[in-house]
């Protein structure tokens, strides 16, 4: 007889005795979506596969954390090689060096970074080094761009937060976002002489995708310059993801201070913040604001970074961009005619996925959401829980939340991503045939 906890759902109730919600993210629970997660037991190439033994089509690739696609021997083999040598030391390391030179070899601008163990901390860190250095306290976020879960940058957060539709957190203290001001993306705001920086998702991910418009990445680095405040890109998904230069060479618009994480860690948990070297000397021990952690810069996790920096090349980054860009107009096609209203914007290898019930008559182009309102307004209108749920049933994996985008990475051939198209096809006609007419 199967072992009872063979199963999802036994996975799960296990989880939840002692897990709270029975998930360490809550991005991963399905409560925006309804259902019982799926437990993953292993993961090869483009897939994962559950408790059940189902493989899916793995579209959420650790929100953005692989991009070689998973198990990657390449990558599996460097952690093994790291592991019998130690796992850590608590002492300086070559693994570190060769990843921050791989780092700063590849985005313009950056002469130096420090290692951390996820993009939470590079995000705090870059916020209390641009208070140090400019001795303000003010802080500018956009609406809808997460930049982890620190007091000071939960407010306005997106992903988990907005799809749990929370303002912030309960837990943080007023004083803790009394210096954080939170503004709509795509407009460049007004900065006065107390805001210590604007930070900034240079493509906005987390709101499922929005595009920077024309200008405002050059505009945010000229309101900056006018008050001596630091522009802080995170780019926590979009660096080297997007390419080897991340957004920063995309954009062509250089900030002060960079927030990596995700893919520099090769799947382990790592996180970097980058700037000049004149900056980053403002951290100890060479400067007075304090930053530190037992596990920064650990072997193992160096060891898998590098490896997927280096097995990464200029070339494969076109041919994803190439595979999502046919992915992406295949998908907006399949949507349609299926019967539901779509977007789907592209930049490089990230895709997003508004959705939408279509009024009767023939389709419509839809315009992308430009900021956290436009695109909360999909986010909201119920179709993407119903749409999720027939994608899994067809053994695709999507993000378990409306404000997530999707991550076609090199494992995922155009005879994957076909896959997936024909999928979204017979799921958009399933989901606008039982579209209650009160959705939308
Ligand atoms: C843009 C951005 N910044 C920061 C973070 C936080 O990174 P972590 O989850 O590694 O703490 C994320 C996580 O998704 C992110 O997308």
């Amino acid at each position: 007889m199967a072992d009872p906890s063979d199963t999802n759902a036994a996975w799960f109730a296990r989880a939840r005795r002692v897990i709270p919600g029975g998930v360490d993210s809550p991005v991963r629970s399905f409560a925006s979506v309804g259902g019982t997660p799926y437990t993953v037991m292993r993961g090869y190439g483009p897939f994962v596969v559950d408790a059940e033994g189902t493989p899916y089509i793995d579209l959420v690739q650790s929100y953005g954390a692989v991009l070689l696609g998973h198990a990657h021997p390449v990558v599996t083999a460097a952690i093994s090689t790291a592991a019998a040598l130690g796992t850590t030391f608590g002492a300086p390391t070559p693994g570190e060096v060769l990843l921050a030179e791989a780092i700063c070899d590849r985005v313009p601008g950056c002469q130096q970074v420090r290692l951390v163990s996820s993009g939470t901390e590079a995000a705090m860190t870059a916020v209390r080094l641009a208070r140090g250095i400019t001795g303000r306290n003010r802080i500018v976020k956009f609406d809808g761009c997460y930049h982890g879960h620190s007091d000071a940058l939960l407010a306005g957060g997106g992903s988990g937060v907005a799809m749990l539709g929370l303002p912030g957190s309960v837990g943080v203290p007023k004083g803790a976002v009394a210096d954080t001001v939170v503004v709509p993306y795509n407009v460049v705001p007004e900065l006065s002489d107390e805001v210590a920086c604007v930070i900034v998702e240079p493509v906005a991910a987390n709101m499922n995708l929005v595009a920077p418009g024309p200008g405002f990445l050059a505009g945010l680095r000229a309101a900056c310059d006018e008050v001596g405040a630091l522009l802080i890109f995170d780019e926590v998904i979009t660096g080297f993801r997007i390419g080897p230069g991340g957004a920063t060479a995309w954009s062509g618009v250089k900030p002060d201070l960079w927030c990596f994480g995700k893919v520099i860690g090769g799947g382990l948990p790592v996180g970097a913040v980058g700037g000049s070297r004149t900056l980053l000397a403002s951290l100890a021990p060479e400067g007075p604001v304090y930053q530190a952690g037992t596990l920064s810069g650990n072997p193992l996790a160096t060891a898998a970074g590098l490896a997927v920096l280096s097995e990464v090349t200029e070339k494969d980054y076109a041919g994803l961009a190439a595979r999502a860009a046919r992915f992406a107009a295949h998908l907006t096609a399949v949507i349609s005619d299926g019967g539901l209203a779509v977007t789907v914007p592209v930049i490089g290898p990230l895709v997003g996925l508004f959705l939408a019930p279509r009024s009767s008559g023939p389709p419509v182009p839809l315009a992308a959401p430009v900021d956290y309102v436009t695109a909360h307004q999909f986010a909201s209108n119920g179709v993407y829980p119903r749409f999720f749920h027939a994608m899994l049933r067809r053994g695709v994996a999507l993000a378990p939340g409306a404000y997530e985008v999707m991550f076609p990475g090199l494992a995922h051939s155009d005879e994957v991503l076909d896959s997936v198209v024909s999928a979204a096809g017979d799921a958009a006609r399933e989901v606008a045939k039982d579209l209650p007419s009160s959705v939308g």
